[in-house]
């Protein structure tokens, strides 16, 4: 069988869109310098974050040689700890809560974003490859201080 050379340029064309299609959607997440890693949630009494031992002092505590844990408070209209300070290329745990209503813990530009619901806590490992400074934004309409609701995520080299 004789394939026109045109026929065989789309054929090949379209071969490697697709392959690059499918190469975007199990990388695409490489690119932007963050690897989801786990997803899960638990809960907590909004009454008892303050005497939580995770929550009552949020902060970023190493608990492996490579692996940290953040435990993160949102209220309105702040987050806390502001900033929030991790090293890079190592599996950092972040434990959301809100002390109020409903907001969203969103790292700009990545893929770290989880609804943040009073009663739940929420769960997510990740792990940052690009040093730098992330903001922090809340997603969900949390009142009239929302669109002031910002934070900032230090990750450093
Ligand atoms: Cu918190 Cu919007």
């Amino acid at each position: 069988m004789n394939i026109h050379a045109y026929e065989r340029l789309w054929l090949v064309a379209s071969m490697v869109l697709i392959v690059g299609f499918i190469v975007t959607i199990t990388y695409g997440t490489v690119g932007l310098g963050i690897t989801m890693v786990d997803d899960r949630e638990e809960t907590i009494s909004p009454d008892d974050v303050d005497e939580d031992d995770r929550f009552q002092d949020p902060r970023v505590e190493q608990v492996g040689e490579n692996e940290f844990e953040a435990y993160v408070v949102s209220m309105t209209f702040l987050f806390q700890p502001d900033p929030i300070e991790i090293p890079a290329n190592n599996e950092v745990t972040f434990y959301v809560t809100s002390r109020d209503v409903i907001h969203s813990f969103t790292v700009v530009g990545t893929n770290t974003n989880t609804m943040v619901i009073p009663g739940e806590v929420s769960a997510m490992t990740v792990e940052f490859d690009e040093p730098g400074e992330y903001g922090v934004v809340c997603n969900e309409y949390c009142g009239p201080g929302h669109h002031d609701m910002e934070g900032s995520l230090i990750v450093h080299p």
